[in-house]
This record gives C-alpha cells, structure tokens and sequence, in this order.
C-alpha cells in the first residue's frame, strides 16, 4: 500500500495514541456550535487551533489541560463519539496504518454515572458503557469502509482510580468485541505510589487474561516504570523515556523484551526529553537492539502527525529505512491482536516489506 506518507511508504502499525486527542478541529467546532458554546476559541478554525495546539515545550500537566478547552463541546453527545471513532479510522487508513490500537478513557465522553463529571458538562444519559459501544461501531464502520484493522485500549486516570473498577469491568465484557487491553495514562505528577484502584483492575486484568500497557516513566521517574512492570504487570511501556536513567532496570527491561511505545514530537511538547532530539533516549533504545515502536500520542493538541515522529526519527535520530521496518515488525509483535491475528499481521509486514530476516 503506497500512501502520501514520504519519509515512510509502507504498511505502518500504531501502538499508542488518544481518542480524546486525535479529534478533527472540524469535527469539534461542529460540535460546539450544535450546542452553541459560546467561546472565542470556537469562532472558527484557526482561533480554535491557536488556543488548542502546543508548539513549544511546556509539561504534561500543561497538556493535559487543553482538553478542556475542546472536550465540551463532544461530550455527552452519541454522534460526536460515534463520529469521532469513524474519522479516526479514516485518517489512520490515510497514513498507511493497517492496524492501530487507540485508547480513551469512556467516562470523559460520558454524562451519567460519571462523578465528578469532567469537563463542568450538564448531567444527561450517555453512560461510559455506551460510549465504549459508539466507538466501537464507529471503529469498525471505519475498518469496513478504510480496510484497515482497529482495536481499543480502555484508560484508567491517575487521578480517578474511583473508575479503575468499572473500567477493568468494561474491558472484560468487550473483550472480543475492539477492546484488547486496559491503559493507565495521566499525569504521573499527580502519582504517590499507585492507588489500591488502578491495583486491583490491574490484578483483575491480569486474573482476565486482559493485556495491559501504562504510561510511565514520560514525564516521571524511572521508579514509575518500575513500579508498572513489577505491580502492574505492565506487558507495555507507554513513552518509558526515563527507563534509561536507571541502568540496572533498563537491562532487565531489555532482556525481558519490554515494549517501549515511543512518540517523539510529543516528548517534546510535554517537555518529557531534552528539546534537543539528537539526545533522545529513543537513539540509545534503537543503538541497543530494544523493542520499540514509533507513535504519534495525539495529533490535536500536538498539532502535527505521525509523519512528523517519523520525520524527526529520520532527522534527528539516524533512522533508515531498515530502521523504520524494525520498529513497525516490533509493533506487530507486541501488539495486543491474538495470536492468531499477530501472525497475519506480521505476514502481511513481512510480504509489504520484502523481508523476512528483520
Ligand atoms: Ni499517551
């Protein structure tokens, strides 16, 4: 499959990256004028994008808090969500991704049974349930109209373990049906130790034999990673960054072939790395044989696409086109797909790339 994509032609597979973050700006002033919020940053496209879009490092907590600018005007709203979930489909497929797993959390789209609501929305009847069903026929309307494959990771919040339950819950029940495994994301900032919450969906997903990935080690210290590998049972790293700061677990990370779910340009919004990407822990993950993929996080508030992580790879990190191959075979890999279903996919890498022997 030949797509636009210049630095990177072929058949890509995306680990980590964010419903709530991968809105079209269209699609959200739509929204906001259908329930005509009133706010400079709604009149029209490039106010909106002023106010929404990071250009310049600042901190995840500084990240984290533009989406309250933008997710009032979809939440609580079925076709926004259902929408939401088709068009990221579309834009995935126009990448060149064949398969993609996206994450969310279903009670920031919720409006009922979600204490405290979010995002300072009216109470109304869009449960987190619901909206885990909405995105899941609008993922797989996209897959039937765009041909590509995609899965759901559901997110607990480091500062919401009150949800953890349900969220485990909801992973159980979807199980076979989109949703392949449970996330933690947040602002690790907020984290002194890990709640019993977020501990016990963990250890009920891995009693369910659910997958699971945590962010960790992006903007906090290597002891966050430690902690979601060893309390978690983390099978997935999301960012890791920090990983390299502590020596003795990077080795052991590397022997136990720990993903990494690596996303460039975002580490250096959130300010997570050094600006400067040519000292990128990326470069010392690909110098030492680490298992790896390249994401995008959240084109929205990041204001560019995956083709801009794969641009700065190829810039500023000395990826080749071997390079690019490798990190896509580790995806499909590490991906959370069944067995059955991992295999096709690495088939159809292998076959697209020419290769056999990454
Ligand atoms: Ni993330």
């Amino acid at each position: 499959m030949e797509t636009s994509f210049p630095v990177f032609k072929k058949p890509k597979v995306e680990l980590h990256i964010h419903l709530d973050a991968t809105i079209r700006p269209e699609t959200v002033l739509h929204f906001a004028k259908k329930k005509n919020l009133q706010s400079s940053w709604f009149e029209d496209r490039e106010a909106f994008l002023k106010s929404v879009v990071c250009s310049k490092p600042g901190s995840l907590t500084e990240f984290l808090s533009k989406f309250h600018y933008y997710m009032p005007a979809v939440v609580g709203d079925r076709d926004a969500v259902k929408r939401i979930a088709y068009e990221f489909v579309e834009t995935k497929a126009a990448e060149g991704v064949i398969y993609v797993e996206v994450r969310y959390n279903p009670h920031l789209f919720a409006n009922c049974k979600v204490d405290p609501l979010q995002f300072g929305q009216n109470e109304g009847d869009l449960t987190p349930e619901e909206v885990v069903q909405l995105v899941n026929q609008g993922l797989k309307e996209g897959e039937k109209d765009f041909n590509i494959k995609a899965r759901s990771i559901l997110c607990c919040l480091r500062h919401m373990p009150e949800w953890s339950p349900e969220i485990v819950e909801l992973c159980k029940k979807y199980q076979n049906d989109t949703v392949v495994a449970i996330d933690l994301s947040g602002d690790e900032g907020l984290n002194g130790g890990i709640s019993p919450g977020h501990l016990q969906a963990y250890e009920e997903a891995v009693r369910s034999c659910i997958h699971r990935t945590v962010h960790a080690g992006e903007a906090g210290p290597a002891a966050v990673v430690k902690e979601a590998v060893e309390l978690l049972k983390a099978e997935r790293i999301g960012h890791g960054y920090h990983t390299v700061e502590d020596p003795a677990l990077y080795k052991r990370l590397l022997q136990m072939d720990m993903h990494f779910e690596m996303c460039p340009w975002s580490s250096y919004i959130t300010g997570a790395c050094d600006p400067d990407f040519t000292k990128h822990p990326l470069i010392q993950l690909k110098k030492d044989g680490a298992n790896y993929s390249l994401n995008n996080d959240g084109p929205l508030p990041m204001g560019v696409s995956l083709e801009t992580d794969y641009n700065i790879a190829k810039t500023y990190m000395g990826f080749t086109e071997e390079d690019f191959m490798r990190a896509n075979l580790n995806a499909a890999r590490s991906c959370f797909l069944p067995e059955e279903e991992k295999k096709q996919l690495l088939g159809v890498l292998y076959e697209a790339y020419g290769r056999n022997d990454l």
